[in-house]
């Protein structure tokens, strides 16, 4: 079973096309990453997937529900940690989370018991009586989550769970969504913190525009990237040996530093190695440095002041 199918989705604000025609879909099971800078058009997507929004053209599914004529079935599987805080605010958060789970047809016993297993997961469980107001910037966010997972969710929605929080925080939030996508919850999480959806995700969706650009692994897209192989010679040479060595696309020296760049630097390696004993000069060290993922996805994406003015006729 497709836990997400976006088909084509087009969402206009007016004039503002914040999706546009946007397809992928996301397996039962997996850890699911959206990167893409700000106004992308991520939160829109999920808007619609909830029902928030309505989409302007295609459609979208939710474990085989279509998220406008099916409702209700899919949002009861949905659980969402927004990225803005939109909680009210008068009431003990335990209570906040009784509601919930009640609002998705769940009886009252069984509504308290998931609201402090909830509190209890995210570990704020103390707070209970607390009003939303009165928890600290963190534990509103460890509430958020607490709040998406009082419903049980089968796709858990996580928009930019970790912008602003400590790191502490963060490593906490990280471990969490990971159990619960290693016990079986498929999730979807946005961020622009490269790092995170390199730890988390299965795979991740790269959108700009309000497009799709590419849906890859982490590691598929890091090894688009160019990587560096530093080598420390044993002393200063006086000048860079002539390399001839296929997949190499750059050599420079710096003192005892000497820098090939090439698409893969695990392949050129042997050669680089090769050539430089010919030359006679030994070898201290020898780093291979991978593209990171944020230098692929900055590539990918182009932030618009970079792009070359569209000329309009
Ligand atoms: N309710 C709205 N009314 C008008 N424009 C909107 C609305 N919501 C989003 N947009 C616009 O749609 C685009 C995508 O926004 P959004 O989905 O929030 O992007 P992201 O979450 O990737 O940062 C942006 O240009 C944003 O200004
Ligand atoms: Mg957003």
């Amino acid at each position: 079973m497709t836990a997400i199918v976006a088909d084509d989705l087009v969402k206009e604000y007016g004039d503002v096309r914040a999706l546009d025609g946007l397809s992928f879909e996301v397996e039962d099971g997996e850890f699911f990453g959206l990167l893409g800078p700000n106004g992308a058009g991520k939160t829109t997507f999920i808007n619609i997937l909830v029902g928030l929004a309505r989409a302007s053209g295609g459609r979208a599914e939710v474990f085989g529900f279509d998220v406008e004529d099916d409702y209700r079935e899919a949002r009861d599987r949905i659980g969402l940690a927004p990225q803005e805080f939109n909680v009210d605010r008068f009431f003990p958060i335990h209570e906040v989370l009784e509601h919930k789970a009640g609002y998705h047809g769940i009886d009252p016993e069984e509504a308290a018991r998931r609201a402090d297993e909830a509190l209890k997961t995210v570990g704020i469980y103390d707070k209970r009586d607390t009003r939303f107001d009165w928890l600290s910037g963190g534990m509103k966010r460890r509430f958020l989550l607490a709040r998406a997972l009082v419903t049980d969710p089968d796709l858990l929605i996580l928009d930019e769970p970790t912008a602003g929080v400590d790191v502490e925080l963060r490593r906490d939030l990280w471990d969490l969504v990971q159990r619960l996508n290693d016990d079986g919850t498929t999730v979807l999480l946005t961020t622009h913190y490269i790092e995170e959806a390199e730890r988390l995700c299965d795979r991740v969706a790269i959108m700009d525009e309000g497009r799709k650009v590419e849906v890859a692994t982490p590691d598929e897209l890091q090894s688009r990237g160019t990587d560096t192989l530093v080598v420390t010679l044993a002393s200063e040479a006086v000048g860079v040996p002539e390399f001839d060595v296929d997949g190499v696309n750059d050599v420079t020296l710096d003192g005892r530093t000497l820098s090939v760049t090439a698409d893969s630097a695990g392949s050129v390696a042997p050669d680089v190695v090769r050539t430089l004993d010919r030359a006679g000069l030994d070898i201290a060290d020898l780093e291979i440095r991978r593209a990171s993922l944020e230098e692929v996805f900055v590539d990918m994406t182009r932030l618009d002041e970079e792009k070359p003015a569209e000329v309009e006729a």
